[in-house]
């Protein structure tokens, strides 16, 4: 069959090119566009991406229309009710299931590395008491380079291997150690003894007074929470992991790069901003004059959790998530915590008005989460930093797919330039005149 393609012709000059379309498993075919610049010398306007294809990717799959997320080719939804974290980390960054010993193995390899290096703990002290633990781990990562320089060499598959290793195995050491620092608590060492999830809550939660007690349904809570972060396709965070990836930098200063990425409203910092949405919210009298505000174009308030660059239908993690959040609150005797309260009024009446049904506004996983982990006892500001410890196996296994691509090349998006036309020098004696 001869190759499909699109054609493009600039009327203005009757000139045309063909672009061949490319085909992936799922979702919609690609127009290849690489040589608009060189024969038509034009470039495509995309801001912010809606319509650009950054990738060929074999990782993640996102049905925005049907709701679907697959890892892998995997549902979430399978994920979600028979696998667990570690698990889903393996299948992310190798691409099948692990047999018994190959997910001994790769369990052995993270649980060698979970410790920090002491000189790390040190960098804790630069921060005020007072700072958010998001910007502990933009720095304290983006240091970790300084610490391991045995495996720099990114050309070298084994080193890649070895800084994913590390990143999977740390963040949570990381992560816990930032929440310790600003409670004035010591740290907590990792132990080999515990699952991954039971390992991060014993680091968050345990003080040298006591034996820390394990709440199982919190745990398995904790445990689908990091599976549904763990991967999402090229969104904000990825795509910036990826672009300071092809530039050669070092996996541990593009994770950097990809936190702080997530760490904005927009993006990951979502679910803290939905708690304190609906803390301000209070009560569900309120829940109508706050619609308003989100549906106002002058208000730029907007329904934290709710909305999606990808996903027109249901967030298939919102659906997890919210049943996950329901067993939790009722096992915790929580379901009426207020502010669980406020969330289910303020769904009802959301997805009840026209503003948001026809702009295919529905919640996100980020509308649930916050509950969960709040009612996990993490604080509010300890919420984009247990996404970013979940989404550290996306960003990893999205940088190596991006590495072994043969012809791999530095991202470098061009512009529509509408600054000043051209012109020369003035002397500051003749400005003004
Ligand atoms: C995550 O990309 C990913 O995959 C991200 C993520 C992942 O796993 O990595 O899924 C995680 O980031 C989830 C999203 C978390 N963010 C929020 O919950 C913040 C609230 N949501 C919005 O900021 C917004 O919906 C975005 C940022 C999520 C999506 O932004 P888009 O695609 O640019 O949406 P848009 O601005 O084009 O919205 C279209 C319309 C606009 O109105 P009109 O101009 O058409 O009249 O919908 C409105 C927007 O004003 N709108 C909202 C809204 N979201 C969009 N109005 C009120 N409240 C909202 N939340």
């Amino acid at each position: 069959m001869s190759q499909e393609t699109v054609t493009i012709t600039d009327n203005r000059t009757g000139q045309s090119i063909e672009c061949p379309i490319k085909k992936g498993t799922h979702g919609p075919d690609v127009v290849d566009c690489q040589t608009l610049y060189k024969k038509l010398g034009m470039f495509f306007f995309d801001p912010a991406y809606i319509t650009t294809a950054s990738c060929e990717s074999r990782i993640t799959f996102i049905d925005g229309e049907k709701g679907i997320l697959l890892y892998r080719g995997y549902p979430i939804e399978q994920l979600a009710e028979h696998s667990d974290y570690l698990e889903v980390c393996y299948l992310l960054l190798y691409g099948e299931l692990p047999t018994k010993e190959q997910m001994g193995d790769f369990k052995g390899s993270i649980y060698q590395h979970t410790m920090l290096h002491e000189g790390l703990l040190d960098f804790y002290k630069g921060f005020r008491h007072d700072a958010h633990p998001m910007s502990m781990l933009v720095g304290v990562v983006g240091a970790l380079s300084a610490y391991y320089p045995d495996a720099m060499d990114i050309g070298n598959p084994e080193h890649r291997k070895m800084s994913a290793v590390r990143l999977i195995a740390k963040m949570p050491t990381i992560a816990a150690n930032s929440y310790k620092y600003l409670i004035g608590h010591p740290y907590v060492y990792p132990r080999n003894n515990l699952g991954y999830v039971e390992n991060f809550m014993h680091m968050m939660f345990s003080v040298p007074k006591e034996e820390y007690q394990f709440n199982q349904t919190a745990i398995k809570a904790l445990e689908i929470m990091l599976i549904l972060h763990a991967d999402h396709e090229q969104n904000a965070s990825t795509s910036t992991v990826r672009l300071a990836g092809s530039s050669q930098a070092h996996p541990f200063s593009c994770v950097a790069g990809g936190i702080a990425t997530l760490w904005g409203p927009g993006h990951g910092g979502a679910n803290e901003a939905v708690i304190r949405m609906l803390q301000q919210i209070g009560t569900p009298k309120n829940i109508p004059l706050y619609i308003k505000r989100f549906k106002d174009k002058k208000d730029p308030t907007r329904l934290m959790g709710f909305g999606h660059r990808v996903y027109k239908n249901y967030d298939p993690r919102a659906k997890i998530i919210r049943n996950v959040c329901h067993t939790l609150l009722q096992e915790l005797d929580a379901t009426q915590q207020p502010l669980f309260e406020v969330a289910m009024e303020l769904e009802r009446i959301a997805l009840s008005e026209d503003y948001f049904i026809e702009r295919k506004l529905y919640p996100n996983v980020d509308f649930y989460s916050g509950m969960i982990m709040s009612a996990l006892g993490l604080p509010l500001n300890m919420f984009t930093v247990l996404f970013a410890v979940a989404r550290t196996v996306g960003w990893i296994a999205q940088w190596t797919e991006m590495m072994e691509v043969p012809d791999m090349r530095i991202g470098r998006p061009r512009q529509l330039y509408l600054g000043s036309k051209q012109r020369d020098y003035v002397s500051i004696e003749q400005r003004g005149i």
